[in-house]
């Protein structure tokens, strides 16, 4: 092609990553452009596996349509059980009013979904960011005796959660009613899931324990990510106990190097309305600072990846 017919291409949408982080930030040229109808389940996923999470900002998706741009890239919606449905696979964010620590989406249960989504319906005047850390950054910037420590060594979380709950979780993920879960699916779900296990304590209570490994290969980037729930918060349930596979506790020097690294690749979403955020749950954590807005309202998804579209 000449000079003289050599022209700009139009784009109703450009990349603006965050400075110092690299995550993906896609900002649209006009709100008549709705995320639903512009990206592919391929374009998405080739940017979770460059980035491990994207932004799209000043498109014009609303609550329903964020639900369907969900479906229209997993191949399964699940939420978390401790909270309550508003549309067909999204849940509103009620988590109190703490500070939430990093961590993988339901990284100390036996199923981890693939992608953590989130819409903005009312923004924040003030504070309320949602944290972002990617655990591949943060795995090469782990000391060597650190790394090396976790490469060889699973973690275990051990804890009791309330049989209804339990049921509610499984009853989303093994896709059966509420009603017909029992105490074999514990076993089903203890003979499937390696490191698992599931030990009825009374009526009300089942005790958990999974071992697993605090690093995890991403399943968009393929690659080796410091992604756990560690740090993570237990706002409806029992805090877990956290130590080595053996029981051991794990030294006060490598929670601080944890949490002192982890700091340090932190990056703060300040929500703006109409937001929407994908996060590859096998490679960033998230978390949230302390809400002092308490007029901020943030949806929630949870699902799996399309097999073989990337
Ligand atoms: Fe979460």
């Amino acid at each position: 092609m000449s000079a003289n017919t050599a022209q700009t291409v139009i784009h109703n949408y450009f990349r603006n990553p965050t400075p110092g982080y690299g995550f993906e930030c896609i900002y649209s040229v006009s709100p008549a452009t709705k995320v639903t109808e512009s990206v592919s389940t391929q374009e998405l996923y080739a940017d979770l596996a460059h980035s491990g999470m994207v932004v799209y900002r000043d498109f014009g998706d609303g609550l329903q349509e964020f639900n369907d741009f969900v479906s229209a890239h997993s191949s399964k919606v699940t939420f978390d059980p401790a909270r309550t449905a508003s549309t067909a696979n999204t849940a509103e964010i009620n988590a109190g009013l703490l500070e939430m620590g990093l961590h993988r989406e339901n990284g100390n249960l036996p199923f981890n979904p693939d992608l953590q989504w989130f819409y903005c319906l009312e923004e924040a005047r003030v504070g309320s960011e949602t944290t972002m850390c990617d655990g591949q950054r943060v795995l090469f910037d782990l000391s060597p005796a650190t790394r090396r420590l976790f490469e060889n060594n699973r973690i275990k979380y051990a804890r009791r959660i309330p049989w209804a709950n339990v049921r509610r979780f499984l009853s989303v993920e093994l896709q059966l009613p509420f009603e017909q879960i029992t105490d074999e699916h514990l076993q089903q779900v203890n003979d499937m899931v390696e490191g698992q296990t599931y030990r009825r304590i009374d009526q009300n209570l089942i005790y958990t324990e999974l071992k697993t490994s605090a690093i995890v290969r991403s399943c968009f980037s393929k690659r080796l990510s410091f992604c756990n729930s560690m740090l993570g918060p237990s706002v409806n349930y029992e805090p877990p106990r956290i130590t080595w596979e053996n029981g051991e506790d794990i030294a006060m020097d490598i929670w601080d190097e944890i949490k002192d690294v982890t700091a340090r690749n932190t990056y703060d979403h300040f929500w703006k309305k109409g937001d929407i955020v994908v996060i590859d749950n096998s490679r960033v954590m998230h978390g949230r600072r302390k809400l002092e807005d308490t007029g901020r309202r943030i949806f929630g998804a949870q699902s799996y990846r399309l097999e073989g579209a990337l």
